[in-house]
């Protein structure tokens, strides 16, 4: 396989982003999928409403593009309350929260993404003022230092994270309603192309929707990207209609195979197969071995592969399946553990 042209299929441009946002669903019924998070979040939201109370403080987790972000705006446009986004990772002071908390109004969504990347100054600022909506802030210096309590309105916190893992124990022991993000299976792929495809003005079979949602890696985000590229070969060839057979052909050309893996998963399938002679392998070697951050392979490729069956974990780190070897067209080794 060529690997002159690896690129991430999981990074976001400007201009991608700002289609993104069109293609995402704004309530709950137009929300595709995940209905188990769906169901639940329904009586949490219901039962806020009825109480007059902010929704408890929710946690999102699991892989990039499964709907978090979305989910998070769409729970607040169900409570009809606005939603205040941010990021771990652009709170560097306390000061910086403090400013964003004290603009909130009475049952407000404070989204924070990337949530296990906060500084721990500024988490421990969050302690209290999810618990008990207050914060406490030091002011003045040396022997004129005092705090003041400075209370909240009562808000509610969304935490998106791909590593709730990296979640410090305190942190994670103040959300009250904690949801896993699934991948999603093939049909709801399908209604999510199709969805997507009719906001875009894209003519597109059921058949070309189906063919797109079983290569789609799970992934809504993935979807709508291969939407948008297979539309690109289909016009250019002049046809009028995303098809079974024109989007199996372009994605072949983009080197999106039946599986769904892209050439990043082949290539860290290969390289087990290559130089660790399938494994045990641990995550770190991986990383490596195939030029990508370690915490890339363990957000958004090892997931996908065990989920799918391709890699398994041991104890003495992971190892390629036998279904891989026949995935990839190579003779599995007698005793490989399987
Ligand atoms: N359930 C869904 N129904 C329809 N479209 C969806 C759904 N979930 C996600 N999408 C689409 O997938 C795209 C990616 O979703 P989103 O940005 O919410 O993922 P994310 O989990 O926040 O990813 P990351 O971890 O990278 O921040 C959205 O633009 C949206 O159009
Ligand atoms: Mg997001």
């Amino acid at each position: 396989m060529s690997e002159s042209e690896i690129t991430s299929d999981h990074v976001l441009s400007e201009q991608e982003a700002a289609v993104e946002k069109t293609l995402r669903p704004q309530y709950l019924r137009q929300y595709i999928g995940q209905d188990k998070v769906k169901k639940q979040l329904q009586v949490y939201i219901q039962a806020a409403q009825k109480r007059k109370e902010a929704l408890d403080h929710v946690l999102l987790y699991g892989p990039p593009g499964l709907g978090k972000t979305t989910l998070a705006l769409v729970i607040a446009n169900e409570l009809q309350v606005n939603l205040r986004s941010t990021t771990g990772p652009s709170i560097e002071k306390a000061g910086d929260l403090v400013a964003i908390l004290s603009e909130l109004q009475p049952g407000d969504v404070l989204f924070i993404d990337e949530i296990h990347r906060l500084p721990k100054n500024v988490e421990e600022i969050l302690y209290s003022a999810m618990e008990d909506f207050f914060i406490d802030i030091v002011v003045g210096q040396g022997s004129d230092a005092h705090s003041i309590h400075y209370p909240l309105p009562p808000f509610t916190l969304i935490g998106a994270t791909t590593r709730a893992g990296q979640l410090s124990a305190p942190l994670r022991s103040r959300f009250g309603i904690i949801e896993h993000m699934a991948y999603y299976d093939e049909s709801e792929l399908t209604l999510i192309i199709k969805r997507s495809a009719d906001v875009l003005n894209i003519a597109i079979a059921d058949e070309g929707a189906h063919e797109m949602a079983r290569r789609s890696r799970g992934t809504p985000r993935v979807a709508n990207r291969l939407l948008k590229r297979v539309r690109d070969f289909v016009q250019v060839a002049g046809q009028k209609q995303i098809t079974a057979q024109n989007a199996a052909s372009a994605l072949n050309q983009l080197q999106v195979d039946t599986a769904g893996l892209d050439q990043i998963d082949r290539k860290l399938l290969q390289m087990m197969i290559d130089l660790y002679n399938g494994g045990p392998l641990g995550l770190k070697t991986m990383a490596v071995n195939i030029g990508e951050e370690q915490e890339t392979v363990e957000a958004v490729y090892e997931p996908y592969l065990l989920q799918q069956g391709f890699l398994k974990r041991t104890p003495r780190g992971r190892v390629v399946t036998v279904k891989a070897y026949q995935h990839l067209g190579i003779k599995p080794p007698q005793q490989n553990g399987e």
